[in-house]
């Protein structure tokens, strides 16, 4: 397969500094030549930046940093356009404000090559609001609502060519809610997996039965994988840890079963905040469920025949 890795190094999307610094973790953990051990060509085009931009303020004025994110997010956008025409991109955040970018270039894509695009969201958090309801003012904390095209980005978030229809969301992980999210979430079809459901079914039964919806779509999938959808002491380097996450074994075997479904068009790698991680823990371990989602597995498995 042919990867690009995109370094998006947008920090102020979080409530904590950092994660500007999460693409050089990630290639100094080893990303790029574990990819070509496995027997990926991989180019690295480097970091992005973005524009020069002012400063917009918001009627919500916890909104912070509204002018930079909305630069990011233009430049993250179209490169996500650019390069998943012919490779699979491969995006190393920066916070998740990232994936109103990513999500927005690829839907384009997709739309250019008449295929539906469904993205997993790998997150203890939905990320499901808007300009106006966010209380921190964190704008990681909305991408999912810009890019199902919610109302409450106009005029300030660039216009959406292509939204991602609600109903091809499905989010796996989930433990923090705020009440504006779930008021939202209660009337949108996008599926909320929260840890209940993968204690009940187990992860492999959600995740087969959504990549069963991708297939029959004949979609492309974009994975977005949040460090904070991981349990804090497996995964520290993140700076809104919530307690209770996906244990190293669950997480490894999404990552097998996304391989094997041949499904995964692109990837976001975000929220690694390298400045809060154990002698490279976090990047490591990062680098290893990658590594699992493009094919390196402990057995060869061939299909039980007869
Ligand atoms: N819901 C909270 C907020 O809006 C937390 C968001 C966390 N998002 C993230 N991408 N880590 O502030
Ligand atoms: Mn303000
Ligand atoms: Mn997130
Ligand atoms: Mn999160």
């Amino acid at each position: 397969m042919d990867c690009t890795l995109i370094g998006a190094p947008l920090q102020i999307g979080a409530g904590q500094l950092g994660c500007e610094m999460g693409p050089s973790a990630l290639r100094i953990a080893g990303l790029r030549s574990a990819l070509e051990d496995l027997g990926h060509r991989v180019s690295d085009v480097g970091n992005l930046s973005s524009r020069a931009f002012d400063e917009i303020e918001h009627p919500n004025s916890a909104v912070h940093h509204l002018g930079e994110t909305v630069a990011w997010i233009e430049a993250i956008s179209a490169s996500a356009y650019e390069h998943s025409q012919h490779s699979m991109p491969i995006f190393l955040g920066g916070d998740h404000a990232i994936s109103a970018g990513t999500v927005a270039g690829l839907a384009k894509r997709a739309a250019d090559k008449n295929r539906p695009l469904f993205v997993l969201w790998l997150d203890a958090h939905t990320d499901f609001h808007t300009l106006e309801t966010t209380a921190s003012g964190n704008l990681h904390g909305t991408p999912v609502a810009y890019y199902t095209g919610r109302a409450g980005f106009e005029g300030y978030f660039p216009p959406l060519s292509n939204a991602v229809p609600s109903e091809n969301v499905c989010m796996i992980g989930i433990r923090s809610v705020d009440p504006a999210e779930l008021k939202a979430l209660s009337v949108s079809a996008v599926t909320v997996h929260d840890m209940r459901a993968i204690d009940e079914h187990g992860v492999a039964v959600l995740l087969r039965e959504f990549l069963e919806k991708v297939r029959a779509a004949d979609g492309l999938l974009h994975v977005s994988f949040d460090v904070d959808f991981l349990e804090p002491e497996i995964a520290p380097a993140v700076g809104t840890t919530v307690p209770g996450g996906a244990t190293f074994r669950e997480a490894h075997l999404i990552m097998e079963m996304l391989h094997d479904s041949g499904l995964v068009s692109s990837l976001d790698v975000v929220e690694l905040n390298p400045f809060l991680d154990e002698r490279g823990k976090t990047a490591k371990l990062l680098v290893d469920l990658v590594s699992s989602l493009m094919g390196k597995r402990v057995m060869d498995r061939p299909t039980l025949a007869g």
